[in-house]
């Protein structure tokens, strides 16, 4: 039993050690940030489940081999698609499908949330097809989703591989129910859904005569580009609207920590961000309000939207507005709270903020980022606003370990697909590829941004957002979306009508 001057002395120590520790900037390992999906974190989404859908479609069901690379019998599994054939001028016209390539989430909600594939199908007298990505939705494997997400045995066929396969498999089989094999494909996707719709195309192009890629950072990999792009083009949203929206965030991470430090601290920090639960641990409001960040980046479109959350037209000038906006002596920590308030509470209905309830969850995109989609991300202490971190590989090693007891292939994206020297590949062996990107999006740093041939083309908005193009018209539209839709259209038209020329030309010379 210590003498109380010496347990002083230890207590002494041992705060001095967990204020050693807790002292320097949050660097464990954060989740990798992700694409505009419904996915498993507890947000409020007051409005994404809409009753019924805008659009009109059938829902069907199709029995699919769940290993599409094995002759051993691994079972099917049956994946939902969506169809919607009203504008279909029929297997004798070969009337076109479009095919939606489904990402990770349900596919109800792309569909919702792709407007323009629905807007331009009676332009072509198309057939619309929405399949949904096998593993989300309800297109589970093994009967449910706790079935499908037991274990890294389970999840294997969990691959972007598979799901491509899956959309092979089942095009040609509607193909040939609809006896329209000489019917056109068109394939389109926005996110790793576009990433899915270009790596579709080069691998299967008997099967889909071009793809629109929107928003499809399909070079985000290994080294292609710098590990900082994606939170420098957040950082610079906020700085083009306000550098001192941009100096305020940026110091307020140490605020936080400091705060944090600070004895009672988490509890003020609790009651300061009006959270429903006390904080444990200032990481979790950082990852909070970093992932708020990012998202406004992806979302930051110039009219009101509700796709992930209700939100103003610019909304990340609203932020910057509220966070500049507070009265001489408000503080830094206040100012954050107001600014984020626009994100989290725009509606003006939540009581209180839920932190993430798991964020390191088993779900499908961060088993995704623990095999193949290894993108490495890290900030930079100059030029983002963000707490400065390394890309670090070996502590999301240890994420994924804990996770799922895999380890990331790191390599295996561009080894599969592709993504080095991209420009002289595709000039020799692509064609029939639009890559859009909006310059706010923070997933443009990956994408493709430089025209490679007369026909794989990118096109590229200023005041873009993410995958902006594909969301469905409205009055606000502005002219530079007018026209990036046109060209779209004026493109997919030249595919179809050289399609349909080879085709002429074929039967003429017989
Ligand atoms: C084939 O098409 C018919 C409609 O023409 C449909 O009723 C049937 O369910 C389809 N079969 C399959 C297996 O998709
Ligand atoms: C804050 O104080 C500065 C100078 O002291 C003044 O120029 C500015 O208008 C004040 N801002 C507000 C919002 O009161
Ligand atoms: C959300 O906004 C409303 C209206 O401004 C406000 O009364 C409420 O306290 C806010 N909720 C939170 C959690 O800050
Ligand atoms: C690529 O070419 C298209 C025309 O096909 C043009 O509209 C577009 O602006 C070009 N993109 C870039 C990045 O130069």
């Amino acid at each position: 039993m210590p003498e109380p001057n010496a347990q002083f002395l230890l207590s002494l120590l041992l705060s001095l050690l967990v204020h050693l520790l807790s002292s320097s900037l949050p660097s464990t390992c954060h989740p990798p940030p992700r694409f505009l999906t419904p996915h498993r974190r507890s947000f409020p989404r007051p409005t994404l489940r809409q009753p019924f859908s805008r659009y009109k479609y059938d829902t069907r069901y199709f029995d699919q081999d769940l290993d599409h690379f094995s002759f051993s019998d691994a079972g099917k599994y049956s994946q939902r698609y969506l169809v919607g054939d009203e504008h279909w001028v029929g297997a004798q016209r070969r009337g076109p499908i479009f095919v939606y390539c489904g990402n990770e989430g349900d596919i109800e909600w792309f569909a919702d949330n792709t407007g323009f594939v629905w807007e331009i199908a009676p332009l072509f007298g198309a057939m619309v097809v929405f399949p949904e990505h096998r593993y989300y939705g309800v297109s589970m494997p093994y009967g449910s989703r706790e079935g499908a997400y037991r274990d890294a045995t389970t999840l294997s066929f969990l691959t972007a591989e598979q799901a491509l396969a899956d959309f092979a498999v089942l095009i040609t089989h509607l193909k040939s129910n609809l006896s329209a094999e000489a019917s056109p494909v068109v394939l389109f996707g926005g996110s790793y859904g576009g990433m899915l719709a270009a790596w579709m195309r080069l691998k299967y192009p008997h099967i889909a005569i071009g793809a629109l890629s929107s928003s499809a950072p399909i070079l985000q990999f290994e080294d292609i580009v710098p590990p900082e792009t994606f939170y420098d083009i957040v950082s610079n949203g906020f700085k083009r609207e306000s550098t001192s929206c941009f100096e305020t965030i940026k110091k307020s991470w140490e605020a936080l920590i400091e705060e944090g430090r600070k004895e009672n601290g988490l509890q003020k920090l609790t009651k300061m961000f009006c959270l429903c639960r006390e904080l444990k641990n200032v990481d979790d409001l950082v990852d909070w309000l970093s992932s708020a960040y990012s998202y406004l980046a992806m979302v930051n479109y110039p009219y009101p939207s509700s796709f992930l959350m209700p939100l103003p037209g610019h909304p990340i000038r609203e932020v910057c507005k509220r966070i500049d906006g507070c009265a001489n002596g408000t503080s830094i920590l206040e100012r954050i709270f107001e600014g984020v308030s626009v994100y989290y509470n725009f509606t003006g209905d939540v009581e209180c903020f839920k932190l993430d309830d798991d964020p390191h969850g088993m779900d499908g995109w961060n088993w995704q980022a623990c095999t193949e989609m290894v993108m490495p991300m890290s900030t930079s202490e100059d030029t983002s606003m963000f707490p400065p971190s390394e890309y670090d590989l070996s502590s999301f090693e240890e994420w994924c370990s804990s996770l799922f007891k895999v380890k990331p292939r790191s390599t295996w994206v561009t080894t599969e697909f592709g993504g080095h020297d991209i420009v002289a590949t595709l000039k020799k062996f692509g064609s029939n590829i639009i890559f859009a990107n909006g310059l706010l999006d923070p997933w443009s740093g990956g994408g493709v941004l430089q025209n490679i041939s007369d026909s794989v083309v990118a096109l590229i908005t200023e005041e873009g957002a993410h995958h902006i193009d594909l969301r469905a018209a409205t009055d606000e539209d502005p002219d530079w979306l007018i026209e990036q839709r046109q060209t779209e259209v004026n493109l997919i038209k030249k595919w179809l009508d050289d399609y349909n020329q080879a085709r002429v030309g074929a039967v003429s010379v017989m």
